[in-house]
């Protein structure tokens, strides 16, 4: 049995009609930028996100870079970020001409450790690469925003978060590009239960296709409680103008287009159920693992409490990872590994002056992670075929 790590086509055929009908629609209008469709869409992805304002953009990575210009961020300021996260969230800090500091990641969660910020900021931080960075930095008052990242579809801790950013004057980007339909209650002063991207600042959403929520192509939105903000975006997105040709900053061309905006539109209608058979899959998963007693080989991060994780990856930390990733590919089961090298320690941060060992947790997770299979349209045969290749690789005992 063949098993893909993601197959899109299934979704595909499954909405192909509705799909069809609403690109038809765009061809018939022949509005392709700004129109009717992206409005609809801001409007329903602000609905999903409880907040008032959603604005599309080209993409997630540009959903980070014009949030973070919206906030402020700019040339030697400094963004306190997570280093086991997809590159988008260190390259548009530097791309603005800040510098990410990269501090290290809760053990059982994966997410960005609030523990290590509030160290950082009150020059704790041993880490060879913060050396001498803190005091001077917040000194110069150059450490703007904390982008806390809802790796695989599970919230950070975002109650501490932002009692952190608020009491050190720092903005809250979250990076909420994997975890549309997530939310969070009881952390700390979170009494009620809050969608991925409503608690901060801003959240940055990607709409790349393996997302759970995937367009026909690159596509993003930020969502934000704050009008100031959304104003600010509206005009950063086409080239910093708010009238036609005249500008009062220098932005982007970054717009969600109609086509993508119909595409969206209709998979939105679905995202519940889908996110809802991640879970069930993540669960039955679970099961299994705890079942044919492999645990011990092989176990996924924690959910923290509170959190409604919509495992846009199911990740396990295994034992000989690489091993047991060709052991499935050979028998034809998909995986990945989100992420094989930590940010701190890319050829392009050198100079940053990281280390290996500076973020250990991130640095174990890179050697330990991998991604299993979990899209909606799996089915429980799948799965258990799945397990029963990792419990033949560990224990010699096929499913
Ligand atoms: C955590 C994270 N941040 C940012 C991005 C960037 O999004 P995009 O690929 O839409 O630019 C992605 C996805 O690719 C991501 O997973």
């Amino acid at each position: 049995m063949n098993i893909p790590l993601l197959d899109l086509k299934r979704q595909y055929y499954g909405i192909q009609k509705e799909i069809m009908e609403s690109v038809r629609e765009v061809f018939e209008s022949q509005s392709f930028i700004l129109g009717k469709r992206g409005q609809d869409l801001e409007k329903k992805v602000a609905d999903c996100c409880e907040v008032p304002w959603a604005l599309g953009v080209a993409s997630g990575t540009d959903a980070l870079l014009i949030s973070l210009r919206a906030l402020g961020v700019g040339p030697g300021d400094a963004v306190l970020t997570t280093p086991f996260t997809f590159f988008a969230t260190a390259g548009a800090i530097h791309n603005l001409g800040a510098i990410p500091i990269f501090l290290d990641i809760d053990p059982l969660t994966f997410n960005l450790c609030p523990e290590r910020i509030t160290e950082f900021l009150e020059g704790r931080s041993l880490a060879p690469g913060h050396a001498g960075q803190p005091a001077s930095l917040l000194k110069s008052g150059r450490v703007r925003a904390l982008l806390p990242v809802h790796l695989y579809g599970q919230m950070a801790a975002m109650g501490e978060i932002l009692q952190i950013g608020e009491r050190y004057g720092l903005k809250v980007l979250e990076d909420a590009a994997q975890s549309i339909g997530s939310s969070q209650t009881g952390g700390v002063g979170l009494l009620q239960s809050r969608p991925a991207g409503s608690l901060g600042d801003a959240g940055a959403i990607s709409f790349f296709p393996s997302k759970n929520l995937g367009g026909a192509g690159d596509g993003g939105m930020i969502v934000t409680r704050r009008e100031d903000l959304a104003e600010s975006v509206r005009m950063l997105r086409v080239h910093g103008s708010r009238v036609k040709y005249i500008h009062d900053q220098v932005g982007w061309n970054s717009r969600l287009d109609e086509i993508q905006a119909a595409v969206l539109l209709v998979k939105l209608s679905h995202l519940p159920r889908w996110n809802q058979a991640r879970r069930d899959n993540a669960a039955l998963y679970l099961r299994l693992l705890e079942e044919w007693d492999l645990t011990e080989y092989c176990r996924p991060p924690a959910v923290a409490s509170g959190n409604y994780h919509i495992y846009n990856q199911f990740v396990v930390r295994v034992r000989r990872r690489d091993e047991l990733r060709q052991f499935l590919s050979d028998h034809g089961v998909g995986s990945d590994i989100y992420y094989p090298i930590p940010l701190h320690l890319q050829k392009c941060f050198s100079h940053l002056g990281y280390a290996a060992g500076d973020c250990p947790v991130s640095e174990e997770a890179s050697r330990e992670v991998l991604a299993l299979p979990v899209f909606p349209e799996l089915t429980p045969e799948e799965i258990r075929t799945v397990v029963g290749w990792i419990r033949e690789f560990y224990q010699g005992q096929s499913g």
